[in-house]
């Protein structure tokens, strides 16, 4: 079967997906993007997505093609139509098609893609394993709330943490860690709290951090919202990290130096159940 994605209000092949040379988002990085996640053929936290992206493309100014029930129906779709039951769903907005200029173009219509990563996520190795983390200056603009297409220093940092060994990058500014280069980041103090950033312009406002947050409090754990150095983050307990395309996944090693006793610690596991838990559809759904 090939593969389908959506383009500008039709479902193809992707062979056939074509996007014209003049797009904005391929010219500027003009465009904003959102990424959710499935589990058992359903989409995860998809309210949330929907409305981190509203105020992404209100931020930057790109009128919203679709109202969420719109959206809605063409993630469903495009699931359907991959029959894909566990991944990752990608679409971009960009300001669209126009002659080369910085000013908003008067007449242009919004280019929308959409497309299905088949992933596994719930028994996904590396959630057993944990993974490892370096950290790297965070290179990026001012505005980190908005969910740019332009990535360029996640890029270069995610590249960087590969060629060290490790599989995420934790991006720090004057000595505080910010996120990771795909997800935000936690560490679990000696004391047994989460500790995470506090939303600013200086992150992304993470889905699965936002309802993490929520299970971890309806669970009785600790919290403390704020920055955290990265010699905290040496000398934590516990560490992970937090996005749609991976849930909760144990951080075991930071720059090399093993976190805790090395390998995924209790309230990490704990967390990633009950997303998971959350996530996942009730046995009736699944069995359908
Ligand atoms: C920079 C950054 N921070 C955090 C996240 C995690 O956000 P979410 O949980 O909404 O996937 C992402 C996800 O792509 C990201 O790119």
């Amino acid at each position: 079967m090939s593969r389908i994605v959506f383009l500008n209000g039709s479902f193809l092949p992707i062979e056939e997906a074509r996007v014209p040379f003049m797009d904005r988002g391929f010219l500027f990085g003009d465009g904003v993007y959102e990424g959710i996640g499935v589990l058992d053929g359903r989409l995860v936290d998809n309210e949330a997505h929907l409305e981190r992206l509203e105020r992404s493309l209100a931020e930057v100014r790109i009128p919203n093609p679709y109202s969420p029930a719109e959206w809605t129906a063409l993630e469903e779709e495009i699931v359907r139509r991959n029959g894909m039951t566990e991944g990752f769903i990608y679409f971009q907005v960009t300001r669209g098609v126009a002659e080369r200029d910085f000013f908003f173009p008067e007449d242009a219509k919004p280019t929308v893609a959409m497309f299905t990563q088949a992933k596994t996520i719930a028994d996904a190795p590396a959630a057993r394993t944990g993974i490892a983390v370096v950290t790297v200056p965070d290179l990026r603009w001012a505005r980190r709330d908005v969910k740019s297409i332009n990535l360029l220093a996640q890029v270069l940092a995610k590249q960087a943490a590969k060629e060290a060994g490790a599989q995420e990058a934790w991006m720090v500014e004057d000595g505080y860690v910010t996120e990771g280069g795909s997800s935000s980041a936690f560490i679990v103090t000696t004391g047994g709290s989460i500790v995470v950033r506090p939303l600013s312009q200086a992150i992304l406002p993470g889905i699965t951090r936002k309802s993490l947050l929520r299970l971890s409090q309806e669970d009785g754990i600790p919290l403390e919202e704020r920055r955290f150095t990265v010699e905290e983050a040496h000398g934590a307990a516990e560490a992970f990290l937090t996005s749609a395309s991976n849930f909760v996944l144990p951080v075991v090693s930071i720059d090399g130096r093993p976190v805790g006793e090395g390998k995924p610690g209790p309230i990490t596991r704990r967390l990633r159940e009950l997303y998971l838990q959350m996530a996942r559809a009730p046995a009736s759904l699944a069995a359908e």
